[in-house]
């Protein structure tokens, strides 16, 4: 197991789920604080992604009814290619074995994966021949109700959920784009071999927004923030860029401009969350590889222990769930996009001849009449009467070429998704502020995380474990807390041994009550990443540790330093 690993499950931030029954592969426990940690990751999101955009937040089941994904296409795309092995039964993953084993990257069809099989003659790891190649959906199926019941899915996405309550959610924005919608929580893919720890789960986090934009304008309003924002970027045809996304846009290397303001925003928050800039890059999908939904895809990367691996996924969805859900739920998805000024159109409308229609169509004429009014002039008319497809002769209307003012059209609108394995990301935040030093001639393992993510931001610690020194040190605690600052108590061990433990964790401030606390009322506070300690008089304490968790400052701006 690697270092980090070991410390992390040590610790108390991750742990194998059903551990004392052995394990199962792609579930984790989050202990106090892997748990800590995640959930000040996602308020740091809802900041960059809800509170500072035009979005809002919803909550939607996990468990969905049937027709939700037939209508979405995971019911029958959703799906990767398995090989079982005839002799021991294992089953794997088809493209993950043989880039494992060849280094290939094979397309994911069953015909490509038999013929790779035959050609390569290729074999389990135990010997074995695998019988053959098979679609395997990744979603986990369920009943709703007693007996044979409904039958039910738990989300591989977060976003159907949102989807399907689009016509809710565009009355709340009064049918105003563009608007984003969020959602941070669970979604489960039933993967067929996961084999990769922390970073391949069948049950994870996800926070994604769903930004619904009209479709004649790809732009972003704020984009012009980042025109000059310099990123790493890899397209699909694997040609390597470090370019301004201002520029990107223009030479066509990313589609638009929503996309573009996107990627920038994200690399914004993963930046602050503690990714190491040099470990980050864009890559655009090959056309092989996007989802059945996307039209164009870039995942954020970030290299880890597991080698390059996608935290992020931006996609441009295009109209496809809103046009799919209109289709299978008779639903209206779209929304009136009023123009700036009324346009005059000139349009061919149709006026039924009563006197026609009526020895024709009898009982049904006038409804043949309605629908006839209702209709753009084509060449054979057919209307829909209570089900029923009927086709009009031409003696029974004319055509006639009016003007008309359009205030507005209907539009389905567009969906530029950015999603977030937040998992992925907490893991990968925890790998790149792993770090050692030397202090005091030994070293030292140091968690540098940021500040504001900490899931333990401040500790305080009694210079002795007894009175009147504990007393005073749970005073401050209990003081901290009330401010909302992440405290904890800690009077077990020698001073050095607690720094040590804290500095492992990743708690950014050390506190320590000394004897000099009880002579002019002050106490250290000791930095994490420098280990200067400086005196600060315990009045302006809790204003000081506020500043310096919310900003990068030096500690050594606050007071009179102690320890350098
Ligand atoms: N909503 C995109 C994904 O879950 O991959």
């Amino acid at each position: 197991m690697s270092e980090i690993l070991e410390m992390l499950i040590r610790r108390g931030f991750l742990w194998q789920s059903f551990e004392i029954y052995g394990g199962m592969a792609g579930f984790i426990d989050y202990g106090p604080l892997g748990n800590g940690l995640r959930r000040r990751l996602e308020n740091l999101w809802r900041e960059f992604f809800v509170v500072n955009e035009r979005a809002v937040e919803i909550d939607t089941p996990t468990v969905g009814i049937e027709e939700v994904y037939i209508a979405s296409g995971h019911a029958t795309s959703f799906t990767d290619v398995a090989i079982e092995c005839k002799k021991c039964g294992k089953v794997y993953r088809a493209d993950h074995y043989i880039k494992e084993v060849l280094g290939l990257e094979v397309d994911e069809s069953v015909e490509a994966i038999r013929d790779i099989l035959s050609e390569f003659d290729l074999k389990c790891d135990c010997g074995g021949e695998f019988g053959e190649p098979a679609q395997f959906n990744l979603m986990f199926e369920t009943r709703i109700g007693p007996g044979k019941g409904k039958r039910g899915y738990l989300r591989p996405e977060t976003a159907q959920g949102i989807f399907i309550a689009f016509k809710r959610l565009a009355d709340y924005f009064r049918d105003k784009l563009p608007f984003g919608v969020a959602q941070i929580g669970r979604s489960y893919r039933n993967e067929i071999s996961p084999r990769q720890g922390v970073i391949r789960l069948r049950e994870f986090n996800q926070a994604e927004l769903e930004y619904f934009i009209n479709p004649r304008n790809k732009r972003h309003p704020e984009f012009d923030r980042y025109r000059n924002v310099k990123v790493k970027l890899v397209d699909k045809s694997d040609a390597e860029y470090e370019i301004a996304l201002g520029d990107a846009v223009e030479k066509g290397i990313i589609l638009h401009e929503v996309i573009a303001y996107f990627i920038a925003k994200t690399r914004e928050f993963l930046l602050k969350a503690g990714i190491d800039e040099n470990r980050l890059r864009f890559r655009q999908h090959k056309d092989d590889e996007r989802a059945h939904y996307a039209s164009d895809c870039w995942d954020a990367e970030v290299y880890t222990a597991y080698g390059w691996i996608e935290v992020v996924g931006i996609a441009d969805r295009g109209c496809y769930d809103l046009s799919r859900h209109a289709k299978f739920s008779g639903e209206d998805m779209s929304i009136f996009v009023p123009f700036k000024e009324p346009v005059k159109v000139k349009k061919k409308v149709i006026i039924p001849n009563m006197s026609k229609l009526g020895p024709i169509f009898r009982h049904k004429a006038k409804k043949v009449a309605e629908a006839l009014k209702s209709m753009e002039a084509e060449e054979s008319i057919v209307v829909e009467v209570d089900g029923e497809k009927i086709e009009v002769p031409p003696e029974c209307y004319t055509i006639e070429e009016v003007e008309e003012i359009q205030h507005g059209e209907k539009i389905v609108p567009h969906v530029i998704e950015p999603s977030f394995g937040l998992d992925r990301i907490t893991y990968a935040i925890l790998e790149h502020s792993f770090d050692t030093d030397i202090v005091d001639g030994e070293e030292r393992k140091v968690l540098r995380l940021k500040r504001w993510i900490a899931p333990v931001q401040v500790a305080v610690l009694p210079l002795l474990s007894r009175d009147p020194f504990t007393e005073k040190a749970k005073e401050i605690t209990e003081l901290l807390k009330k401010r909302g600052i992440f405290t904890e108590y800690d009077d077990s061990g020698s001073i050095g041994r607690r720094y040590r433990r804290y500095d492992e964790i990743g708690t950014p401030f050390c506190i320590t009550v000394d004897h000099q606390t009880f002579d002019d009322n002050s106490v250290t506070i000791r930095d994490r990443d420098t280990t200067s300690q400086v005196r600060i008089g315990l009045g302006e304490l809790v204003d000081v540790l506020l500043e310096l968790l919310n900003s990068e400052k030096d500690i050594r701006e606050f007071g009179e330093v102690f320890r350098d």
